[in-house]
């Protein structure tokens, strides 16, 4: 069955990497990008760049207004509403790490902060940092063997400690969609703050953090087809009024005297310094663009190219899925073969996959791998990647058995 991408041509880079033999498997990893983005970003930087917020000449003002209508379409893109600010960050790392730190104050010695066995390290490690610097416990809820964080052990590990829980929505390797409905409001039974990881999740259809419950929601442009260097942090305005400022210098600042300073409420009292201003005015155009494409042939695309990944996959022998990947991606092993030698030999043949820990190592700990190969799916593949793909891992396979 042909499962063409009606969208492929708005993406030049596919049809510049097709010329150079490769195909690209790796969306999870990063994306390519819509030319309506390339050309936001031409016009930016050829019709005059400006800094932002500061400037009273023409060049300013329309910078600013470009960047303060991105931080509108991401709202919109969220259905944030007037719940609460969209602050822009340089990833979904630094909005993390961001909330780590600005949100040391809020936690006891003792506290819990609870996250899950398949977090990414983004959504580990300045937890564990955290803990470490505050006397914190870091509470990791188990996981099925379909990938999905174990509801009834967290019924049993979220309770009146819990100060924080922070899950993705999406897992970057067993590509599951979490039940995060119910664990938010597990977690706020016991008022403890909730993050989302939305790096992976985001992607895929249209969100709204109102209803999902979070506090916070964080993501990463590049991974939904925008500029990299370009993440975001939205908050509740109860959750961040709990969030101290993390980052000083310019434009963050109400007054500043040399001993004292007073600073600005979000978003821009987050927004320390120049912000990546061409990116953040690349991703509005970015939204614009996605939110012109009809979403129900977007999700009917991704489910029919991930069902033919999964059986593409599920036919061949010895090889076997990680979890239950539901879309988007799925991560594999083979029996006897190192993960490294495939990868070496798929890259060999043009194919862009990934292979290794995908910075989520305990997660690999836990199941006993020293790594796994990764396919993940954007909007512009097409059943041909899949079956080049699979043409290069038979090849492969029988070189390696
Ligand atoms: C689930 C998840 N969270 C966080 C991140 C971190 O994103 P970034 O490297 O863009 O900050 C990634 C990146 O792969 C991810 O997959």
């Amino acid at each position: 069955m042909l499962i063409a991408s009606p969208w492929r041509a708005d993406f030049p880079a596919i049809a510049a990497l097709q010329r150079q033999d490769q195909v690209y498997l790796d969306s999870a990893a990063t994306t390519q990008k819509p030319q309506a983005l390339i050309d936001a970003l031409a016009h930016y930087y050829s019709n005059g760049a400006a800094n932002v917020h500061r400037a009273q000449h023409l060049p300013g003002a329309h910078a600013t207004q470009a960047f303060e209508d991105s931080r509108s379409k991401v709202g919109q893109w969220l259905n944030a509403g007037n719940s609460g600010p969209i602050v822009f960050t340089h990833g979904a790392t630094s909005a993390l790490n961001l909330l780590a730190y600005g949100l040391e104050a809020v936690f006891q010695p003792g506290d819990e902060i609870v996250i899950s066995a398949l977090e990414h390290h983004a959504n580990l490690l300045p937890w564990q940092q955290l803990a470490q610097r505050r006397g914190l416990r870091l509470v990791v809820l188990p996981i099925s063997a379909s990938g999905l964080v174990d509801l009834d052990a967290a019924r049993q590990l979220i309770g009146p400690r819990t100060r924080l829980l922070a899950l993705s929505q999406l897992s970057n390797v067993l590509g599951a969609w979490q039940p995060l409905p119910d664990l938010l409001a597990l977690a706020r039974s016991f008022n403890a703050l909730t993050v989302v990881d939305g790096a992976q999740g985001v992607v895929h259809g249209r969100h709204d953090v109102q209803a999902l419950g979070c506090d916070f929601y964080v993501f990463s442009s590049h991974k939904l087809y925008g500029p990299d260097g370009v993440g975001v942090l939205y908050g509740r305005h109860a959750a961040f009024s709990q969030l101290r400022h993390w980052q000083f210098g310019g434009e963050m600042v109400l007054d500043a005297d040399y001993q004292q300073a007073r600073f600005r409420p979000a978003p821009l009292g987050f927004e320390a310094g120049t912000p990546p201003i061409a990116g953040v005015i690349g991703l509005g155009a970015t939204l614009d663009y996605l939110a012109g494409l009809d979403q129900l042939a977007v999700s009917a695309h991704e489910a029919a190219l991930h069902a033919h990944l999964l059986q593409g996959l599920q036919v061949r022998k010895g090889i076997r899925l990680l979890g239950e990947p539901q879309l988007a991606l799925a991560s594999f092993i083979v029996d006897d073969v190192h993960n490294a030698d495939l990868a070496h030999l798929l890259t060999e043949q043009g194919i862009a996959v990934r292979a290794g820990h995908h910075c989520a190592m305990p997660l690999m700990k836990q199941l006993g791998l020293a790594g796994a190969i990764r396919v993940s799916l954007g909007l512009y593949n097409d059943s041909d990647d899949l079956e080049r793909f699979f043409e290069a891992l038979d090849q492969a396979l029988e070189l390696l058995r």
